[in-house]
């Protein structure tokens, strides 16, 4: 390793890239970086995980198997449990999960575990990027301290007296903001953010990225990066909450929210639509909010707008529940001892992902309330036991006009591209809609409820 490496080495081709975390953001980064040119190591603390990379399987639906395959055939991509090797690499990329804990405050052990793991393998000249969201701070108070127990030291410095400043190691964030499943925007399309802890960490950062996605926004300091990040997800999160809101009140009024968010997005300039639904679901924007939060409480500081999104999101499965015993009552049923079927469990369309998917609360608390529940889902032919929940024996029933029609109540939670809604409302007694996907259906329209 030289002793005297400058960021401008980042600029190289067939460097050596260690991705931390191969999941949802790790793993296709890593394959990018392979597709660059790049030898690619991906490390996960998880051996069933690097079994099946290393053997070239994919275990995320959207990412084809046989471009893992070329990878690993080629030799740019592998995958270990080893944490030593880390030493070889010449970027190292934080890619591990920052959940919310039992008292939904920052989990923030992954990050620390991590560091604490490169910190003894630590080498002069490498490049360490923290790609997992988290509250501005993260990387200068967490990460810094820990790898520089190694010895090596990496000065937090701004401005253009610190533009050489000397640096052991680089240290940068660069925020993730992969859409999983989305296929307009992919990795390569989607312009990176990226911070330095000094202005040679920042250049280093922004010479390993350059050449895979199509632009690196530099900002002055890895805080703007992370606040940059959180910006994004809270921005969703209240106009999420925003629309849940008028949602409920156009119902009661009797007007058709998507008829008026359709009519409102025409508007050339000043307004982006957003869609109601069953509540928030997936692994960013029920929680990345409240990593700031936390922080806030640090600086005495109460962020009421993330506060009042929370309380309006989480509140809507309780309302999807409101509309399912309304339109069972209204045919004399009650949803004690009535059949109910649940449509989608995966958070949003077409993706084989559950985590924080609303419709596991909208199940739970139609079990509370004793219905004969089941659910379908293309993407989960079987559901496992979670943190919060345990439907380890269900099975996706399979759809056809026999089973449907068995069920007194049909709920789209998710409204999954391959399900065929005017054959579901065919031969449904009942549809509750929570994501208006019968939009275009025609027939039996007294069949469907809207909520
Ligand atoms: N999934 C998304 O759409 C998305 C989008 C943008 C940002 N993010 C952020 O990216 C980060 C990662 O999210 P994800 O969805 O990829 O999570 P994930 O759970 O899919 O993947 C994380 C991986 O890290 C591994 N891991 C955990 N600790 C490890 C350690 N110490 N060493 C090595 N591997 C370890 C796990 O086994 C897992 O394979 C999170 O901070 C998340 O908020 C996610």
């Amino acid at each position: 390793m030289p002793i005297e490496r400058k960021p401008e080495f980042f600029k190289g081709t067939q460097l050596k890239v260690a991705i931390i975390g191969c999941g949802y953001v790790g793993l296709p980064l890593g394959l990018r970086f392979a597709e660059a040119g790049h030898k690619v190591t991906g490390f996960d603390t998880d051996p069933k995980k690097v079994e099946m990379l290393n053997a070239g399987k994919s275990y995320i639906e959207h990412i084809p198997q046989n471009k893992i395959q070329q990878f690993v055939n080629s030799k740019h991509f592998n995958a270990t449990t080893d944490a030593s090797r880390l030493k070889d690499a010449d970027a190292i990329i934080i890619c591990v999960p920052t959940p919310l804990d039992e008292r939904r405050e920052p989990d923030l052990s992954y990050v620390e575990n991590t560091a604490i793991m490169i910190q003894p393998h630590l080498q002069k000249g490498q490049l360490v990027v923290l790609e997992s969201t988290t509250y501005p701070g993260t990387t200068e108070e967490l990460v810094l301290p820990i790898l520089e127990k190694s010895g090596l030291n990496c000065p937090i410095a701004s401005g253009p007296d610190a533009e050489n400043v000397p640096c052991d190691f680089f240290l940068a964030f660069s925020p993730e903001r992969e859409d999983p499943g989305n296929k307009q925007y992919g990795l390569a399309q989607i312009p990176k953010v990226v911070g330095g802890v000094n202005p040679p960490s920042g250049r280093a950062a922004q010479a390993i990225y350059t050449p895979i996605v199509s632009k690196v926004v530099p900002v002055s300091s890895t805080r703007a990066a992370e606040m940059a990040k959180l910006l994004e997800n809270i921005f969703r999160c209240v106009n999420i909450a925003l629309v849940n809101e008028l949602k409920m009140l156009s119902l009661r009024m009797g007007v058709d929210i998507w008829e008026v968010i359709d009519a409102a997005a025409t508007k050339p300039f000043g307004f982006m639509p957003f869609y109601p639904g069953p509540g928030l679901g997936g692994h960013c924007i029920p929680v990345d909010p409240f990593y700031l939060s936390w922080k806030a409480r640090e600086y005495d500081f109460a962020t009421r707008f993330i506060e009042l999104a929370g309380e309006v999101n989480t509140a809507m499965p309780y309302h999807v529940i409101e509309a399912i015993a309304t339109a069972l009552n209204d045919r004399k049923k009650s949803i004690k001892g009535s059949k109910v079927l649940v449509l989608g469990v995966a958070y949003k369309k077409d993706v084989d992902d559950l985590r924080e998917s609303p419709t596991l609360k909208i199940m739970q608390l139609l079990q509370q309330r004793g219905a004969e529940l089941d659910y379908n889902d293309p993407y989960f032919p079987q559901l496992h036991k979670m943190r919060h929940y345990n439907y380890e024996n269900m099975k996706s029933v399979p759809l056809n006009p026999q089973t449907i029609g068995s069920y007194d109540c049909l709920v789209i939670s998710t409204d999954h591209s391959s399900y065929d809604y005017a054959s579901i409302v065919d031969s449904a007694k009942l549809v509750v809609d929570t994501r208006n996907a019968t939009r275009r259906v025609i027939r039996h329209r007294d069949k469907i409820v809207l909520c």
